[in-house]
């Protein structure tokens, strides 16, 4: 085994050795292994490939998946392809990323399907890597969310953050409140269609995502965002307050100003509060979260907390040290954007979401060390790089560019650790969120997504110090991603950085 730089691997492992040549794949090829993870890769190769390997139950199987809780620390795998291909997970999640790596390394050439010999040893920098997908301002229905899941978790990604309420609309069942989906759901930004789930829709989500080991964390806006909850009950939420950017972008982009108790079609922020000083707003919150935790088996219930623009300072701290601890009274850790972190007495342990700028600007640094100090942690959500609702250059037909230009160079070149002064084990990790502001289809999604999504993944899993985890290394081996997404269907934006690969 030689060491080298070329095998087309992203997030780039631990470490990694290309051997020499390729195993073949054929219709003969078995694969042995008891968890759900063998089944996952003859459905991916066949995906592919259109080669169905056969699951045995004999251990001299070409393919062999086992787990061994000695071979790397959680999340983490060893994955050898010789003249036989062995993956062993820490655990079945490491099993799932071993596999991951596998169908990376597994191409076609003039002889056929093979995989390319190689030995890898690999486990994540950080626990938490998450994406974010915006289903309030354009609704995405169970389908899509399942491909969004399935494209990335092959990234390694372990988190989807799901933005399930905002002024434009309310997208979750809640029992105790009917009114939410029935008046506040049917339509998104710019008049387009709307849409919920039912419970049985987000049980659904949260079981495909749990297969593929990732964590739903779901996150109700409050207490601004919330103009859709006062389209449904009025008398929880405060009249609209007009700011001055609200005002001019709205003017500029020609969308209506908010008006109370009417769906809002705009984009515009910062106008909606609920009623900070009603003990009814406190039983609106209280009942919404313990449903949400009722159907959640992950530890997090995302409150929101970002651009309260209109909601008094005072008021607003009042709230998220409520609001928080009522997550808490519900069993759950509290997620919430880092604007909390103002709150001296947030709950202890919350989770802050820091999404300002790479320097940070304002009070966004001192909101972001609060939750520290707090005894929580943070996840790094700086806007200017990790943004995939920004525009890739000044002309792409999608996106918004108040954070910034993102091309794929940008998305790549940062480091969470380096934003906040905060010890470095207060980072949990990364997360990526998409804000559907101009996506009306899934294909717009997937546009902005990917290719920087990888980006992120790799920010998030491979070591700083890997040889591999540099700007050449990275574009080289996303290029050699086009062939999977083109057989998964994943519309990529093709960017001119990338050098793409046919096979
Ligand atoms: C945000 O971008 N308002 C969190």
């Amino acid at each position: 085994m030689v060491f080298t730089h070329s095998l087309p691997l992203v997030p780039a492992p631990v470490s990694a050795a290309a051997g020499e040549g390729r195993m073949p794949i054929t219709a003969t090829t078995r694969v042995h292994g008891s968890s759900p993870a063998s089944a996952q890769l003859i459905d991916a190769v066949a995906r592919r490939s259109g080669i169905r390997l056969s699951l045995v139950t004999t251990a001299d199987a070409e393919i062999e998946l086992r787990i061994d809780p000695t071979v790397a620390a959680a999340e983490g795998y060893t994955l050898t392809v010789d003249d036989r291909v062995v993956i062993v997970g820490a655990d079945e999640a490491g099993l799932f990323y071993g596999v991951q790596t596998l169908l990376q390394l597994l191409r076609e050439d003039e002889s056929g399907w093979g995989l390319l010999r190689a030995e890898v040893r690999d486990a994540p920098r950080f626990p938490r890597r998450g994406v974010m997908l915006d289903v309030a301002r354009h609704f995405f229905g169970v389908d899509d969310v399942k491909k969004f899941i399935d494209s990335t978790s092959a990234l390694k990604f372990n988190h989807l953050h799901l933005h399930l309420s905002d002024d434009q609309g309310w997208r979750v069942h809640i029992d105790s409140w009917p009114l939410l989906t029935e008046r506040s759901s049917a339509t998104s930004a710019g008049g387009d269609p709307g849409g919920f789930y039912s419970k049985d829709d987000y049980r659904e989500i949260v079981a495909y995502a749990a297969a593929r080991h990732v964590i739903v964390i779901p996150e109700i806006d409050l207490p601004g965002h919330t103009h859709a909850i006062g389209v449904a009950y009025p008398e929880l939420v405060e009249a609209p307050v007009m700011n001055d950017g609200l005002i001019s972008e709205s003017a500029r982009l020609g969308q209506p100003l908010p008006v109370a108790g009417e769906t809002y079609l705009g984009w515009g922020v910062g106008h909606s509060s609920v009623r900070i000083h009603e003990e009814r707003t406190y039983d609106f919150v209280r009942d919404v979260v313990r449903e949400l935790a009722e159907m959640t088996p992950g530890p997090y219930i995302h409150i929101g907390g970002d651009e309260s623009l209109g909601t008094p300072q005072a008021d607003f701290d009042l709230f998220a040290e409520r609001a928080t601890a009522i997550v808490v009274e519900a069993g759950k850790t509290p997620v919430a954007w880092h604007e909390m972190g103002s709150a001296a007495n947030i709950a202890e342990g919350t989770v802050g979401q820091y999404w300002g700028k790479t320097v940070p600007e304002g009070t966004h640094a001192e909101e972001g060390k609060h939750f520290v100090e707090r005894g929580g942690a943070l996840i790094m959500s700086a806007a200017n790089v990790t943004y995939l609702d920004m525009k890739y250059s000044e002309d792409f037909p999608l996106g918004l560019t108040w954070a910034a230009i993102i091309d794929v160079r940008t998305a790549y070149e940062w480091e969470p650790t380096a934003v906040l002064d905060v010890p470095d084990s207060a980072i949990l990790g990364v997360e990526a969120p998409l804000w559907s502001e101009t996506t009306r289809t899934f294909g717009d999604v997937e546009r902005l997504v990917f290719p920087r999504a990888a980006a992120q993944a790799e920010v998030g899993w491979s070591p700083k110090s890997a040889p591999e985890r540099n700007w050449e290394s990275f574009r080289s081996r996303l290029g050699a991603l086009a062939p999977l997404w083109k057989a998964e269907g994943v519309d990529f934006h093709p960017a001119d950085e990338i050098p793409w690969s046919e096979r």
